[in-house]
């Protein structure tokens, strides 16, 4: 296999306009959830990152007819579709793809999943997603050993379900299911994300009856049928985020073209705090945001908080930021357990962090942090070293790249038209 990195040429201000792309998380859902309409879904707005490649390619493999060739955009036809044993390795190797746990019950009543690797009970558990599909009347089991999920019923039917936690995963994968069950289901203490509204929206295009999206309670009327649909994916909350940070973190002037700004008022809101402007508009054809920073930041808290609070896929990039900030900034991870695997890399280029306790950081503002060869531990925290390269003085090699690659469209070409001087390489 070619080992990649990026070679970054830190210091650079970044200057000019961004288009973002569809968006990874909406899109890892909605592309399972199209297989619910037995009929043919086409999808606008993807973005070409290995998370949606993948997908396709395990659709492929269950037997759905998938077209993906023509730019961002997917035809699904699911009329072909008879395997609900999705065991392959790409099936275990996505966390994601636990959504056809949803979306094969919800249409055939049955499936059988092979879950995300690791020990998916310890760390980040899917037991509200299993409570949820119980409720609705299916059996579940799991197969530790084999790490492997099995459901079926007889039907499903609607029913009252309070989450535990607030689970964007969970939320997602149960209204999937819930759209075809019979009867109502009331989902309460649900996510907000921006993509929960989006898969909603998706739901319903398809014929289903889903209403709440975006408050604490989603209203789920089955149907027995779903039909297919055109739908256009939403920008990307996450990359938007990066983007603004990015822009800020190397004292830039940025318009990020294709955005929705509300999604934004979280990561905007700290933005302004720690110095940056932050201007919303309308060019008449795109919302944008402009991120305008001229000063050393000064330093800031962040908490990590279920939407509308600071996005936790946006903690490793703003901490990146904030090791060059005038002051002490505490970083406070309320989502996930041992997500500050980007902090020893950053200390690396010389930042100065320690942790207060297991989840929160506290990080003292250096002038500026330096080049370094730098290791990638997942998606985010990838993202994270390209912020800390991007605003670093002098050269910066972020390896394990493939992190990066399954979440964020043409960041290199992204990248370098704002001026940064970054360079995939390649061994
Ligand atoms: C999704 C996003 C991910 C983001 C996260 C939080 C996708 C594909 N991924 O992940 O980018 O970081 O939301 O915004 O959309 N939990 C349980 N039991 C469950 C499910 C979750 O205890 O059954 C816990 C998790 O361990 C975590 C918290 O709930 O502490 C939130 O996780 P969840 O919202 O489910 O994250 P994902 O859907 O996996």
């Amino acid at each position: 296999m070619q080992k990649e990195w990026y070679e970054i040429k830190g210091g650079k201000r970044l200057e000019g306009t961004v288009t973002i792309s569809g968006a990874k998380n909406a899109s890892v859902a909605i592309i399972p959830a199209a297989v619910l309409a037995g009929e043919t879904c086409v999808l606008e707005n993807l973005p070409h990152i290995q998370d949606v490649q993948s997908f396709k390619e395990i659709l492929e493999e269950l037997g759905v007819t998938v077209d993906y060739t023509d730019g961002d955009c997917m035809r699904i036809d699911s009329r072909t579709l008879k395997n609900t044993k999705a065991l392959s390795e790409a099936v275990s190797s996505m966390r994601a793809s636990y959504y056809l746990l949803g979306a094969l019950l919800g249409r055939f009543h049955e499936v059988e999943l092979a879950l995300p690797g690791g020990c998916v009970i310890g760390a980040r558990p899917i037991d509200q997603h299993i409570k949820g599909m119980r409720a609705l009347g299916a059996e579940v089991e799991l197969d530790c050993e084999k790490n492997i999920v099995r459901a079926k019923a007889q039907k499903l039917v609607g029913a009252e379900i309070y989450f535990d936690v607030v689970s964007v995963g969970a939320t997602i994968n149960v209204m999937l299911a819930a759209s075809m069950a019979e009867g109502t289901t009331v989902l309460s203490n649900v996510a907000k994300e921006p993509h929960v509204v989006d898969v909603a929206n998706f739901l319903n295009m398809m014929g289903a009856t889903v209403k709440g999206a975006g408050t604490d309670v989603i209203r789920i009327t089955g149907k027995p049928k779903l039909h297919g649909c055109g739908y256009a994916i939403i920008p990307d909350q996450i990359e938007t985020g990066t983007f603004m940070i990015a822009a800020a973190a190397t004292m830039g002037d940025v318009i990020i073209k294709n955005v929705i700004p509300t999604h934004m008022e979280s990561v905007s809101a700290k933005l302004m705090e720690s110095g940056a402007r932050v201007i919303e508009g309308d060019d008449g054809r795109d919302f944008y945001l402009r991120v305008i920073m001229n000063e050393r930041p000064r330093a800031i808290n962040i908490k990590t908080l279920p939407y509308p609070g600071f996005p936790t896929d946006l903690q490793q990039p703003i901490m990146a930021y904030l090791c060059a900030s005038n002051g002490v900034s505490a970083i406070n991870e309320t989502i996930f357990e041992n997500r500050f695997n980007h902090v020893k890399e950053l200390r690396r280029m010389g930042a100065s962090i320690s942790m207060k306790d297991s989840n929160t950081a506290k990080v003292k503002g250096i002038p500026s942090l330096r080049g370094a060869d730098i290791y990638a531990s997942d998606l985010r925290a990838g993202a994270s070293l390209m912020v800390a390269g991007l605003a670093a003085s002098g050269t910066t090699n972020v390896h394990n790249i493939h992190f990066i690659d399954r979440g964020y469209e043409f960041l290199e070409s992204k990248l370098c038209a704002l001026g940064a001087e970054v360079k995939r390489r390649e061994k």
